[in-house]
């Protein structure tokens, strides 16, 4: 019998091995086994509503789950920019979750947009690592606000649908450990999720789910991750394997024939039962804590959780363009201008991606209710078929509707079927039938808003030059509807941000050329250079840039200072709101490292700040920039390293629109590369100490030493090979030149 103050030591002491090893997979689907003192829990998915299933049980969202609210998946909340708002979303499906006796939630899904074409990019947050780890912390903490786990997934660099189960995400170190690892190490350390689930793909070769690197020395060795490290559902390879690398818990259960399995390894002596001991110890501390937590009388206003997915939807929905026609932006609407609205997609919303984390909503606003509601009479016309067939019916009605209206809100976007969990997109372009009639739509009258409806980015470049505004509004949730009408009419002025770039066209993106990879491998060549790193390292034009967004007011942005302590920089802007509307900007700060010793993005994304205002009002904000985001990881030294020397940082409104510039000179950390007898010349001629025993040792060394141009040619000769030139450097003369660099 449990009490309050049982330790997860004391119930594990008293477990025969069989129930260890019953512990360490799934009863069912969805919850953990039962044992002596350690009640099953109940998990399931996520990330952006509860999808719990109380009949058939499936991990594609294949069968039917009780109503929840379906908040605006991760690829609109990544725009927001907003991790207070993430936050609350969290404490909201945090609430969803004890109602309905849910202990963890999960999600959320961080990885990074790698690749445009990546199936599941709508539920994940942006294609840099700041904006994943400061909106992934604030998910987790929301969700754990409310006595719920989390499981932060999928670990790691899960960054496609094609072949996940098997393709191994072949990644250098760097661009692993600060691109792909780095969102997932801010989350392990800022918010402490109760559980991490790993991935289903290899890195380098080795599946996550039998990676120790990956799930012991990295994760909790080095992160001091200390919660359950659970499977993807079908994840695990090898059961012994994947217990000894680290993980804790395989999902799904597959009735006891992975618990015998860990049994016959103890009792043949190929797995230690203290591998055992602990993954039972961890697994009873997230029962009992999880049991400690449950809150099953908890009740939800549904309706005010749906106006909270509404005021998250309005919040992401970004303003791509709204250039004047006639002298006057086309939004928002000016009141009792006649409207068409044209496309099924106004009527019939597409709020959400299809696979794991489809949600059954508690009710969906569509566009076309809720501009009528907000506006009065509007014209619509479908204008097409969401199934993409040809109807040159819908397309002539639809352009008469244009033709009789003062502004067309022309609704476009990704059919469901053209992206989801379980494969990758093929192209960038909206539908062939929904460009048919834009074209048509603009023949008839030129003042057209587009509206987007899409998970991952569409091509807008043959686009954005003829339409005069752009509104995307990615996949908002149940209340979506509604917000893109809040934002249409001006009730909510628009404040999102692109939080993954737009090229122009697919071919000029980072993975083009290494996606979806081939026979079980896919290379990351693009390496560090991922989303808008790429662009600017390339000087690449964009249609719309990481960070753009625009707003119904103006802002003036003055006064831009940094300041360094040893924890970081202190970045300060003062903002006004110039226009006649409250809105809101995102102050973005960039650090480029001129000069830098190793290979670096141009600039990279290293704080953010969203601040509201009203009209006319004024603040000073501050971006604190943490000192661990200026570093690069030096695999050398496998370690972070900042780079002493003098660090641009670029106040910013878009990764394409900085507003000021300011250097600033780091002290950095001091960088001791050990010699060995692989050092070349030219590293040991830096260090003086060892220069000198070299210039000891080595008979020709004046002249060497002295000479650029021989120093130059001769430099990259490592000191240990000079014996075999009759260079008369002995192995004790090389370690003397070692010893000396330690000094
Ligand atoms: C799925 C997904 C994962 C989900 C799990 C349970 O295959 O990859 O995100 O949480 O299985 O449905």
């Amino acid at each position: 019998m449990t009490t309050p103050d049982t330790t997860a030591d004391d119930v594990v002491a008293g477990l025969t091995l069989e129930q260890k090893a019953a512990l360490a997979s799934g009863a069912t689907v969805w919850r953990t086994e039962a044992v002596p003192g350690v009640p099953s829990i109940l998990v399931t998915d996520g990330p952006h509503g509860l999808r719990l299933q109380q009949g058939a049980a499936d991990h594609l969202g294949l069968g039917a789950s009780q109503p929840a609210t379906c908040f605006p998946p991760a690829v609109a909340l990544g725009s927001s920019f907003d991790p207070d708002l993430v936050e609350r979303v969290g404490a909201a499906l945090g609430a969803e979750a004890q109602s309905l006796g849910v202990q963890v939630l999960l999600g959320p899904g961080i990885n990074i947009k790698r690749s445009l074409l990546c199936g599941r990019n709508f539920e994940y947050l942006s294609e840099d690592p700041l904006v994943s780890g400061v909106l992934g912390a604030a998910m987790v903490r929301g969700v754990q606000s409310q006595g719920v786990g989390t499981s932060l997934k999928h670990f790691a660099a899960n960054n496609q649908e094609a072949d996940r189960f098997r393709v191994s995400a072949d990644v250098d170190e760097r661009p692993l450990r600060e691109i792909y690892l780095r969102a997932f190490e801010r989350v392990v350390r800022d918010a402490a999720p109760w559980t991490v689930m790993c991935s289903y793909n290899r890195i380098n070769g080795l599946h996550a789910s039998r990676n120790p690197w990956l799930l012991s020395e990295v994760l909790r060795d080095e992160w001091g991750f200390d919660g359950v490290v659970v499977s993807d559902w079908g994840a695990v390879v090898d059961r012994v394997d994947s217990a000894v690398a680290g993980l804790d818990l395989e999902m799904p259960g597959n009735q006891g024939r992975s618990d015998a399995e860990l049994v016959a390894a103890v009792r043949a002596g190929t797995l230690d039962e203290g591998v055992l001991d602990l993954m039972a110890t961890r697994l009873v501390a997230l029962a009992l804590r999880a049991t400690e937590a449950a809150r099953p009388d908890t009740t939800y206003d549904v309706d005010v959780h749906h106006a909270l997915a509404r005021e998250a939807a309005a919040a992401s929905v970004v303003l791509l363009q709204n250039a004047p026609y006639d002298g006057t932006p086309l939004l928002p609407l000016r009141p009792g201008a006649s409207v068409a609205v044209v496309g099924e997609l106004a009527r019939t919303p597409r709020f959400q991606g299809a696979g794991s984390s489809q949600v059954e909503p508690t009710r969906v606003d569509d566009a076309l209710t809720s501009l009528r509601a907000a506006t009065g009479e509007v014209g619509f016309a479908p204008g097409y078929r969401l199934d993409g067939e040809p109807d040159a019916d819908l397309v002539t009605a639809a352009t008469e509707a244009a033709a009789a209206a003062e502004v067309v809100i022309l609704f476009l976007g990704l059919p469901a079927g053209q992206e989801s969990e379980g494969f990758d997109r093929d192209h960038l372009e909206l539908p062939a039938d929904q460009l048919a009639l834009l074209d048509a739509v603009l023949e008839a009258n030129p003042r057209v808003v587009v509206v987007l409806s899409n998970g991952g980015v569409v091509r807008l470049s043959g686009l954005a030059d003829r339409v005069p505004a752009i509104v995307e509004g990615w996949l908002l949730g149940q209340a979506g509807g509604a917000a893109v009408a809040d934002v249409l009419v001006g009730a909510i002025n628009p404040s999102g941000r692109l939080a993954e770039t737009i090229p122009v066209r697919l071919l000029d993106s980072p993975a083009a050329l290494d996606f979806p990879g081939e026979h079980g491998h896919v290379r990351y060549g693009e390496g560090l250079h991922v989303g808008y790193r790429w662009y600017d390292a390339r000087e690449l034009d964009v249609s719309f840039p990481f960070g753009h967004g625009l707003s119904y007011t103006t802002f003036d942005w003055a006064d831009a200072k940094v300041s360094s302590d040893d924890t970081g920089l202190t970045v300060t802007v003062t903002l006004t709101n110039t226009g006649t509307r409250a809105g809101a900007e995102v102050v973005q700060v960039y650090a480029a490292r001129p000069g830098s010793a190793v290979v670096r993005a141009p600039r990279e994304l290293v704080g953010f700040g969203k601040v509201h205002l009203e009209p006319g009002e004024s603040r000073e904000l501050t971006v604190p920039v943490r000192r661990e985001d200026l570093a690069y990881w030096d695999v050398r030294l496998t370690r972070w390293v900042v780079e002493p020397g003098p660090y641009d940082v670029h106040v910013a409104a878009s990764s394409r629109n900085v507003r000021a510039t300011v250097s600033v000179d780091l002290a950095g950390d001091e960088i001791v590369v050990p010699l060995h007898a692989q050092s070349t010349i030219a590293e040991v001629v830096e260090r003086p100490a060892a220069a000198a025993v070299l210039a000891e040792r080595l008979g020709f060394a004046d002249g060497l030493l002295s000479d650029p141009v021989a120093l130059r040619a001769m430099g990259t000769l490592p000191i240990g090979r000079l014996g075999a030139f009759s260079l008369g450097l002995t192995a004790a003369d090389v370690d003397a030149i070692v010893a000396a660099g330690a000094q």
